[in-house]
Parts: structure tokens; C-alpha cells; sequence
């Protein structure tokens, strides 16, 4: 069998680079369903987008190279998409869109625009083997225990990362890119919950509470809530700050974002009868705000604590020093940062600089969004710029 563009994975990615490149184009994918992560996205609504996309919400070794890509295929394009298949969406916060009814309506828009398109689909389909002869791809597929040599002149990796390997997530696209000679930049898993052991796991004493926070890891600070865990921390701020933290580092986590200057002493003034305890009490959750009183130890009334240990608590506050001690893992990642490195690739088309033919997108690619519908947002982008140049 000859086609022009074989598109391995029916993710996000392949979906919509096989709806935007039309008839000539077969598109496989060893799950039985297509857009698994689609369905399972957002709770069941999947956050498709985000209102505030720029290049500023992605991770990548050459922060310039989604650029090109998301500019030409934008936020408002997807939401024009949405529109014209009259699905109802909404704001739920920071600009992030999510389907009114379930997520599978994204999973069947792609269909119908693949189907309009006059794309294939293969469902239940793997990959044995893979060689180019310099112009042409021969690829041998296996469907239902039958092997079928499909040739083609364009190879598209759209098998995603490594995040859930029970959802058939695997490094094929890291395998592929490396027998092509491709480079990678060291995959991780990333939007991951953080683990705490030593000291630290006295705080899986609080396991449920959450709050809003600030986090800081490296260079990247998010304010959003917190949420301690049996195993650790999670919830949107460690989440996207876990993308940016490496082992052995610390995380930081401001408990009072809205404390500024010298609040303790301001209190001592006002309110010298107060505990810290207390004082804690009307501004976090009770559990929390007894844990870190107990861990901070300063027992007096304010009136009576000197202004030098309630600065050094306000300090700690604000700037509260966690070490993880590793992630829960690619099992509960949502996404994987790294991948087949930039470097690699055209940022006009994803096309692999090296080997004619033999195209990236998606979460294959060293670019990977914040939490909040940027993942999606690359997909769609990256898909859409290489389907233009196929
Ligand atoms: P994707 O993973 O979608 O697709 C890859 C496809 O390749 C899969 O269908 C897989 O079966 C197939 N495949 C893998 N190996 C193969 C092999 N060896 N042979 C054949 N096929 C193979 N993002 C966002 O923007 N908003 C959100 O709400 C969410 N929510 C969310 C929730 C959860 C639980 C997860 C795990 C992830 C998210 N994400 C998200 C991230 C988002 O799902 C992800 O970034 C995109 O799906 C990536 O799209 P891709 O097409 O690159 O990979």
C-alpha cells in the first residue's frame, strides 16, 4: 500500500494534522480509541485551550521555536474550529476553556473533520518496523495479527510522550527519532505531583488541605492552590512548578501571598495578645496554619516575641523551603517535558532538518505547555504547521 503521509499516533496531534492534510494521509494508532487524553482531559471536559497563549507558557531548550507555529495557528483559530461544530465551551479561570458538555465532542470534531477531509484511520495498529531509502518511508504495520508494508513519503511522529503508560503512552517517538539520529533532550515527567520524605512527611499529616499559594522553582513562580497529599504536595501550583523542578532542588512556597513588608511586626503592633497559631488560623486553613506554627516553635503572645524572630518567621512564610524528594512519576505526569530536541526540526513545518520526509509534533517534541490548556494548544499548532508543509 503507497500513501503520501503516514501519521503515527491518533492523539491530539495526528488528529488534527490528519484533518488539515487531506486525502493521501493513513493515521494509526496501536489504541483501540482514538484521542484517549482527548476524553480523559479536564475532568471529562477537556480544557482545549487557553485565552492568554503566548510563547511565555511553554518549556522548551529554544524558548523561540513554538513561536512560528502558534502564531499561525492560534488560540482563536481552535475556538473558530470549536464554534463552526457548535460545541459550547467556557471560561472556567486564568483563561482557560473547557467544553460545557463532555470532552469526546473535541474527540469527534477531529473525526469529522479528518473524515472530511478524506484522511485513514487505523485504529489497533502498531509498528514493527520502520526504513527510509532516502526518499520514501517503508513502515510494516500490524492490524488484528496481519502485517501490511505501507510505503510513504512523509513520516509524521505523533506519538506523544511517556505521561500514563496504562493509557498506551510509550517512547516510540523517542525510539524513532533516535534510529533516525535525531537528538533528544532528556524526557522527564512533568505537571506531576511532588513527593516529600525525611521531616517532611509530617505533612501528609494534612493530606486534603489546600491553599492558595505562590510556588517558585527555578525561575518560574505561580500563584495558584496548593494541595497537600498522603505522599506529598500537588495541586495547580506544584503541578506547573513541578515542570521546572529538578531533583535535588528545593521548592519555595509562599503560604501568605498577600503579606507583604514586615507583617509580623505590623501585627505585634496591633494585636500584641496574638499567637502565631491564632494569627495563622484566620488566614490559612486551620490544619495547615497548626502545622506550620508548630514547626515555626514560637510559643509567646507577639507582644512578647522580639521583633528579630517574628521577622525570621515572616521570612520562612513567605518563602517556605520544601525538598522533594522525587515525583510520582510518568504513571501521574500529565505531560512529558523534553523530547526530540528543536534543534532537530524546522519551526515553520516540523520537519526533521536531516532526514527529508520525516516530520514531529505534539508532545514528541521538546515543547511542553503549563497547566491550563496550553498542551492542547501546541498539539493543535505544531499539527497544523506540518500539515501545511506536507
Ligand atoms: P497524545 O498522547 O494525545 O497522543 C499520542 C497517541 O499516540 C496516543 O493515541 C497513543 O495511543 C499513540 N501511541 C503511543 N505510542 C504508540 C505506538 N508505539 N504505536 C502506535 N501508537 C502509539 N492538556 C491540555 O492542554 N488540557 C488539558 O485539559 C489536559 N488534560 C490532561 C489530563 C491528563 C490526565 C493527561 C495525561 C494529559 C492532559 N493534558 C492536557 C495533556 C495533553 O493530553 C497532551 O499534551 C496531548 O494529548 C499531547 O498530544 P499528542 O497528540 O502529542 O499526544
Amino acid at each position: 500500500m503507497d500513501v503520501t503521509t503516514l501519521i503515527l499516533g491518533a492523539g491530539a496531534a495526528g488528529l488534527m494534522c490528519a484533518a488539515r492534510a487531506g486525502p493521501g494521509t493513513l493515521l494509526i494508532d496501536h489504541a483501540r480509541a482514538p484521542g484517549e487524553k482527548i476524553r480523559i482531559s479536564g475532568g471529562g471536559r477537556c480544557n482545549f485551550t487557553n485565552l492568554h497563549t503566548g510563547p511565555e507558557n511553554f518549556l522548551s531548550q529554544n524558548p523561540h521555536f513554538c513561536k512560528s507555529a502558534l502564531k499561525r495557528y492560534s488560540q482563536w483559530d481552535f475556538i473558530e474550529l470549536v464554534d463552526r461544530h457548535g460545541i459550547a465551551w467556557h471560561e472556567k479561570t486564568l483563561g482557560q476553556l473547557f467544553c460545557d458538555g463532555k470532552s469526546t465532542q473535541i474527540v469527534e470534531m477531529l473525526l469529522a473533520e479528518m473524515r472530511a477531509a478524506g484522511a485513514e484511520l487505523w485504529l489497533g495498529t502498531s509498528v514493527i518496523g520502520v526504513r527510509h531509502d532516502g526518499s520514501r518511508f517503508s513502515v510494516v504495520l500490524e492490524r488484528d495479527g496481519q502485517r501490511t508494508a505501507v510505503t510513504a513519503r512523509n513520516l509524521v511522529l505523533a506519538s506523544g510522550g511517556k505521561s500514563i503508560p496504562k493509557m498506551g503512552a510509550t517512547g516510540f517517538a523517542y525510539d524513532l527519532a533516535r534510529q533516525f539520529g535525531l537528538k533528544l533532550v532528556e524526557p522527564r515527567p512533568a505537571l506531576v505531583p511532588l513527593t516529600l520524605g525525611g521531616e517532611e512527611v509530617l505533612f501528609r499529616d494534612i493530606s486534603g488541605v489546600s491553599a492558595p499559594v505562590v510556588t517558585s522553582a527555578g525561575k518560574a513562580r505561580f500563584a495558584e492552590a496548593a494541595l497537600f497529599t498522603h505522599r506529598g504536595l500537588s495541586g495547580p501550583a506544584i503541578l506547573q512548578a513541578s515542570s521546572y523542578w529538578r531533583p535535588g532542588e528545593p521548592l519555595f512556597i509562599d503560604f501568605l501571598p498577600e503579606e507583604s513588608g514586615d507583617f509580623l511586626l505590623q501585627a505585634k503592633r496591633e494585636t500584641p495578645r496574638a499567637t502565631l497559631r491564632g494569627w495563622l488560623r484566620d488566614r490559612l486553613p486551620a490544619r495547615l496554619a497548626d502545622i506550620l506554627a508548630e514547626r515555626l516553635g514560637l510559643e509567646v503572645e507577639f507582644g512578647n516575641a522580639p521583633d528579630k524572630a517574628l521577622r525570621a518567621v515572616a521570612e520562612r512564610l513567605k518563602r517556605w523551603t520544601f525538598q522533594p524528594n522525587g515525583t510520582e512519576g510518568y504513571a501521574k505526569a500529565e505531560v512529558t517535558v523534553g523530547g526530540i530536541a528543536t534543534a532537530e526540526l524546522s519551526s515553520k513545518t516540523m520537519a526533521a532538518k536531516r532526514v527529508p520526509g520525516l516530520y514531529a509534533i505534539g508532545e514528541a517534541v521538546d515543547v511542553t505547555g503549563w497547566l491550563g490548556g496550553y498542551n492542547f494548544q501546541w498539539a493543535w499548532a505544531s499539527a497544523f504547521a506540518c500539515a501545511q508543509a506536507l
